[in-house]
């Protein structure tokens, strides 16, 4: 009878214990997964489905030098952003076909995920530079699968929009092209341009295709989704809309921030205006975010300077920009996402996620907190 007694009062402090223990996030620490693994999944980005949240990103290798993809894409599920489940690789890079688009040894980044309601497919777009080029090829990989967490099948690589000019074209780009291109902002990705709206790097790319690196996907309350990525040597973004089945650009686009080196975009949108939060151009290095608002997904689109404030702000706290996750039900309830990444060891990268706040004018903006809990937006 006592030994009963004692085991019902310590199955009721283990579960007080446990119901009391606070789920929070604390950016920039090791993140374990059910396995007690710091979370392998960099550059990514999160999918609700069915109350659940899928993270999909970058899996990197231990001890391998470099950014090479010789794994793929991971993803891990939660149900409240803090405890994640490892759900596996979702989209594994070929191991027996060299001259394959998604070879191991081949760059993957930025991997994103969304869901087809009409199709019902899954459908991941990701930034790929082919095996052995450098960051030259600059394509979007597309890849798609049935269930949630893959397998994902590979289905195609290119470069968006060949032979199509974006919704505002200058004269400028339909005029002969300049073969000579003065290379300036030499960094991680090579040897950049100056001016290029000069050099008419669109015209130089409207019969192969635009060139896209920094990626991301945005779904619009209307279903319509849009790629938006760093084109023209990572000097001018795009946003591109996709098509119906989400599995190509529409060849309906806009050339934004031209001339401004625009990174890491991540879109959300807020009171019925789209934000952007973006970075600058300096490989792995942490800048200065930028922060773009417009009243219509196409623009016209004005920056509003850097939405980071007090300590840090300068770095976006040592990180950059991912992913905007918007809480679902929530409608002021904004997750931003970065990566501190750490080249010389890439798979310890840390993630820092931070509640977007917004000012007394309803402009969003970043303040480094050490730790949080989600309950932060439960008057929201
Ligand atoms: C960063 C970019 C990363 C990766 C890196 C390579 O600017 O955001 O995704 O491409 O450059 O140097």
């Amino acid at each position: 009878m006592k030994a009963k007694l004692i085991l019902i009062i310590l199955g009721y402090l283990i579960f007080i214990s446990c119901k009391q223990q606070p789920v929070s996030i604390k950016s920039g620490e090791k993140w374990p997964d059910n396995n007690g693994v710091h979370i392998n999944a960099h550059g990514g980005g999160i999918m609700f489905y069915e109350g659940i949240y899928y993270w999909f990103g970058e899996h990197k290798i231990e001890g391998k030098k470099g950014n090479k993809a010789w794994v793929g894409v991971h993803c891990y599920s939660s149900k409240n952003l803090v405890d994640w489940f490892d759900e596996g690789i979702a989209l594994e890079v070929v191991k027996d076909d060299p001259n394959h688009d998604i070879t191991e040894g081949c760059i993957l980044e930025r991997p994103k995920v969304i869901f087809n309601s009409k199709t019902k497919k899954f459908v991941m777009w990701f930034h790929l530079e082919l095996k052995s080029m450098g960051y030259d090829a600059a394509r979007s990989g597309v890849a798609i699968a049935d269930k949630v967490t893959g397998p994902y099948k590979f289905l195609k690589s290119f470069r968006p929009n060949a032979g199509i000019w974006p919704k505002n074209v200058l004269g400028l780009h339909k005029q002969p092209v300049s073969g000579n291109v003065e290379k300036k902002y030499c960094g991680g990705k090579g040897c950049l341009p100056s001016h290029p709206d000069s050099l008419n790097l669109l015209g130089r790319d409207f019969i192969t295709g635009q060139m896209a690196r920094d990626q991301n996907l945005f779904v619009d309350d209307d279903g319509k989704a849009y790629h938006i990525y760093s084109s023209e040597e990572n000097s001018t973004l795009h946003i591109s809309q996709l098509s119906d089945d989400y599995l190509s650009d529409a060849g309906n686009y806009v050339r934004v921030f031209s001339d401004r080196y625009m990174e890491a975009p991540a879109m959300f949108k807020h009171n019925n205006k789209y934000y952007i939060i973006a970075s600058d151009c300096t490989g792995w290095e942490p800048n200065a975010a930028r922060l773009a608002c417009a009243p219509n997904i196409f623009g016209p689109w004005e920056e509003l300077g850097n939405p980071c404030v007090g300590e840090g702000a300068e770095l976006t706290f040592r990180s950059q920009s991912t992913f905007v996750l918007q809480i679902p039900g929530k409608k002021d309830a904004f997750v931003f996402m970065g990566d501190r990444w750490t080249p010389e060891n890439a798979i310890d990268g840390r993630y820092i996620w931070l509640p977007i706040q917004f000012d007394e004018n309803g402009i969003p903006f970043l303040k480094w907190i050490d730790e949080w809990y989600l309950d932060f937006f439960e008057n929201i």
